[in-house]
């Protein structure tokens, strides 16, 4: 379990604080997605929780132990991805996996593979710094799982990637979690997280504004609806009914009874559009 109390952050000790009285806990083996848009202060708090920001206020804790109480033996289990690639840029892709690995006192994963699962393998002695953005992107996000940590930070770990790549590093998060990995993700996209997050925090100016698991934000705040596609008189129609009004109800059943029903979707609010009820704001 992986607990945050009460956090502040002030970069610059002008009292403008880019964290505001952050609270949430993550338990062991779960995915807690911090969405929010540029600025929100998720980096922020992700820099705090992997000691990367030294915590000024409020308490960090990881099975209870507090974070400023961490040796270096603790960071063996961590994996992180910073929202900049910090890749050494004449080494080539297979020399920085090897590097990076060779920091760690704990058995590390094989390079190669590592470059093969996230579709690198043809690049692996290319120089990093002739990567493309996505490639190098998907080579930190490589580098940091090759110490099998038990804790991954990503963040923003898939912002820019085609859909094709996206999906390929998404099935790898997927798989870590079901190895019991407890992953904290940074993102300012509504679907991966949606798609990904046992839990997730909108993050907005620096506070929380809501927090739960995304089917219970979307039953809380979303307006629920069904689409209707019926035949009448050689034609499709198409109505869409609110489930909490009497009178809609009423009329899908009259639909029901006296047409003949094509399809019948329920339609969900998406995470983004409960994003902006509750901030007036969008995600980019
Ligand atoms: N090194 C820094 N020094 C001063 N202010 C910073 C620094 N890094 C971030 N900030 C400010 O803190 C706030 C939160 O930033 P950040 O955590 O990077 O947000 P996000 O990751 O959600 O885009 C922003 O207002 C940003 O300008
Ligand atoms: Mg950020």
């Amino acid at each position: 379990m992986i607990e945050v109390k009460n956090v502040f952050h002030d970069y610059d000790g002008k009292g403008k604080l880019a964290v505001d009285d952050i609270t949430f806990s993550i338990p062991r083996g779960e995915i807690f997605g911090f969405l929010g848009p540029s600025g929100a202060g998720k980096s922020t708090v992700q820099n705090l929780m992997t000691g990367l920001l030294r915590l000024q206020k409020g308490e960090i804790n990881y099975e209870g132990k507090s974070i400023r109480d961490m040796d270096s033996g603790f960071f063996n289990k961590m994996g992180y991805s910073f929202e900049h690639p910090n890749l050494y840029t004449k080494l080539t892709g297979y020399e920085n996996l090897k590097f990076y690995a060779g920091l760690f006192s704990v058995p590390t994963e094989d390079p190669l593979k590592l470059l093969e699962s996230v579709g690198l393998a043809s690049a692996a002695s290319q120089k990093a710094g002739d990567y493309s953005k996505g490639m190098k992107q998907r080579l930190v996000f490589a580098r940091s799982i090759i110490n099998k940590p038990r804790i991954l930070f990503l963040d923003e770990p898939l912002s820019g990637l085609d859909p094709g790549t996206s999906s390929v590093l998404r099935e790898i998060i997927r798989r870590k979690k079901q190895d019991g990995v407890t992953i904290f993700l940074t993102t300012h996209n509504m679907f991966e997280a949606d798609d990904l997050c046992d839990n997730v925090a909108f993050l907005n100016n620096g506070r929380i504004v809501a927090m739960d698991k995304p089917r219970n934000l979307k039953l809380k705040y979303g307006e629920k609806s069904v689409k209707v596609e019926y035949g009448e008189k050689g034609q499709v129609k198409t109505e869409v009914l609110f489930l909490d009004k009497d009178e809609d109800g009423k009329r899908l059943k009259a639909l029901i009874d006296t047409r003949q029903i094509q399809t019948l979707h329920s339609q969900e609010a998406t995470l983004e559009q409960i994003f902006m009820k509750l901030t007036g704001r969008g995600l980019s």
